[in-house]
């Protein structure tokens, strides 16, 4: 895919592509964003597919507006609407409370979401163009360096990307700071391009630190990576007999024929589409949850492309109970 030079024109040709469910990679005053409509679902998915990270990591809402906050996350306490004053656009992350607008495969099926309005015109009119808020990573693949140039997205996304906006270099060239608000309670997340002093003085509240290298050999207990509170297992005959007597719920990854009297059957794409199968994931998984079930049973997916990442976050989920 070519790189282009950000201007009106082009910028309203970048928002077409997102309105259309397509992927743009733009310029923030930070890094650039691999960024995709925040409210489809589908485009989200194609986020992680490009990116080839190996499992499903929660993505930031970008904004042009403040008042998209409100429509976009749940939260009463007048520290945040302080940040958001002094700070934004610039490179603060929070997250906080989602609402149901946010679709779970943007936030990784976890309860928050995390929003920023960057500090850089050409991402900015390019949200605003979208009329949506658009999600995006570092445009990067997984692995490899944040970029800084339109350039180094070319070089690491090479032509999984329907467009390149160069906007020149950002100026920033760190990832923004993400803070998120939790009962009460305020914890830094990444240290990034706006400094832990600065987000103190302005609230008069100490930052606790929750950095995501903290606590390693147990990512699973981290409120970022999602598992269902109902017991899971992969479909296979042994965990078929051993449970029949329980109310299971099965998620099959296309449409399927099993003679057997399941309470609840979800299927994540019944054309057997993986992109389809992401997006799904987590909402259905959040739906077994209040059904009232006694285990889930899920259809095991190849391992590769997308299905990497859905078989990483099943395999993890289905730990805690083989
Ligand atoms: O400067 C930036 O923040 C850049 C530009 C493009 O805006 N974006 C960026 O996105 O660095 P990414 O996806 O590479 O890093 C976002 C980080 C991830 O480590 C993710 O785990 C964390 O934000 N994050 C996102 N949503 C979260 C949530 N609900 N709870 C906890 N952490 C979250
Ligand atoms: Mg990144």
């Amino acid at each position: 895919m070519s790189i282009i030079k950000a201007n009106s024109d082009s910028i309203a040709q970048a928002a077409e592509i997102i309105k259309k469910g397509g992927l743009v990679a733009f310029p923030t005053e930070t890094v650039y964003g691999l960024g995709a409509d925040g409210l489809n679902p589908i485009a989200v998915a194609k986020i992680f597919e490009v990116k080839k990270r190996p499992s499903f990591n929660p993505l930031i809402l970008h904004i042009s507006q403040k008042d998209w906050i409100k429509k976009l996350t749940i939260y009463d306490d007048e520290r945040i609407d302080l940040l958001i004053e002094k700070f934004w656009p610039g490179p603060l992350t929070l997250v906080l409370q989602k609402t149901d607008l946010v679709p779970d495969i943007v936030t990784s099926g976890n309860p928050t979401v995390a929003i920023r309005m960057p500090n850089h015109k050409v991402a900015l009119e390019l949200i605003e163009k979208s009329e949506t808020p658009i999600a995006a990573p570092s445009a990067n693949r997984f692995g490899h360096l944040s970029p800084t140039l339109a350039e180094h997205v070319k070089k690491s996304l090479g032509d999984k990307v329907d467009l390149i906006l160069d906007g020149g270099k950002s100026n920033i060239g760190v990832e923004s700071t993400i803070v998120q608000f939790s009962e009460g309670n305020f914890y830094l997340l990444r240290p990034g391009g706006l400094s832990k002093e600065e987000i103190e003085k302005i609230i008069d509240t100490q930052l606790s630190l929750k950095i995501n290298t903290t606590n390693p050999e147990s990512p699973g207990q981290l409120p970022y990576h999602y598992s269902p509170s109902v017991p899971l297992l992969f479909l296979n005959e042994k965990n078929l007999k051993k449970n029949s007597d329980r109310k299971i719920g099965v998620l099959f990854f296309k449409e399927k024929n099993i003679d057997f009297n399941f309470a609840s059957i979800k299927i994540l794409s019944p054309s057997g589409d993986i992109k389809e199968a992401a997006a799904n994931l987590f909402k259905y998984l959040h739906e077994f949850e209040s059904e009232n079930l006694d285990l889930i049973l899920v259809e095991p997916i190849k391992e590769e492309g997308l299905g990497l990442a859905i078989m990483d976050r099943l395999k993890k989920a289905s730990k805690k109970y083989d």
